[in-house]
């Protein structure tokens, strides 16, 4: 409002505007600003990886069926709570497609937060893990990226169970990973909390999901 209010005030003295319409324009100019300044802060706080958004995606690269793409990309399964678990080969464009997912739910304002197992586990090593938790469902997606790349143990499969428990039906998670979910006897955690069927889909989970013994 601040940049925007000299010209407004100038234009409203020179047309004779109704101070109504005066006003009504500069509130305008401050809830841009502000709504500006939010998703500016949630790119920032996000740190996304590699700066991937639906502009260099080519939908029939893709073995997802557009139907199921062109679903995704309206975000409505955000709003409900539902999760996405994307399990293909690697190179396929897992990681893409949910960067640019995370890129589109915050250009729509909303707030995103980005991990790989092992930056999860971090995470929740670092701080009360309660806290850590609760601060990372604040979030209305949360991005769990390439699960079974690395050998994972017993801490990291805590670590992610804490967030899908915690999240359950409040906050939408995408899982990828280029392993099947039924190949989780070989890595842990692998137990997804929805179970696979056409490899890339949102679901609710049936039941809230309990962490697995690893190790
Ligand atoms: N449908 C697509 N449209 C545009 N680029 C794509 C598409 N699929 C893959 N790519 C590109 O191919 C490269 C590999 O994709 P990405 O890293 O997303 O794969 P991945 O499935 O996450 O692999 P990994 O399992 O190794 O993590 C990236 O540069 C990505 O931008
Ligand atoms: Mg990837």
């Amino acid at each position: 409002m601040r940049r925007a209010a000299p010209e407004v005030l100038a234009t409203a003295r020179s047309q004779r505007w109704d101070p109504a319409e005066v006003i009504r324009i500069l509130l305008e100019e401050e809830i841009k600003g502000r709504d500006e300044a939010t998703r500016r802060n949630h790119r920032w706080l996000a740190q996304l990886p590699s700066g991937k958004t639906f502009d260099s995606w080519r939908e029939t690269d893709s073995s997802i069926p557009a139907p199921t793409q062109h679903a995704l990309m309206t975000l409505e399964w955000i709003s409900r709570a539902e999760n996405l678990a994307v399990d293909r080969p690697s190179g396929t464009g897992k990681s893409h497609l949910a960067e640019a997912l995370a890129n589109k739910a915050i250009d729509e304002g909303m707030k995103v937060c980005w991990f790989t197992l092992e930056s999860l586990t971090a995470r929740l090593g670092r701080a009360t893990v309660a806290k850590a938790v609760a601060k990372i469902t604040r979030c209305d997606l949360i991005i769990i990226d390439d699960i079974g790349m690395l050998p994972s143990g017993q801490a990291a499969a805590e670590a992610f169970y804490r967030v899908i428990d915690a999240a359950y039906e409040r906050r939408s998670v995408i899982v990828t990973s280029n392993l099947h979910p039924s190949a989780s006897t070989r890595s842990c955690p692998g137990h997804w909390p929805p179970p696979p069927s056409t490899g890339s889909f949102t679901t609710r989970t049936s039941s809230s999901p309990k962490a697995p013994a690893c190790g």
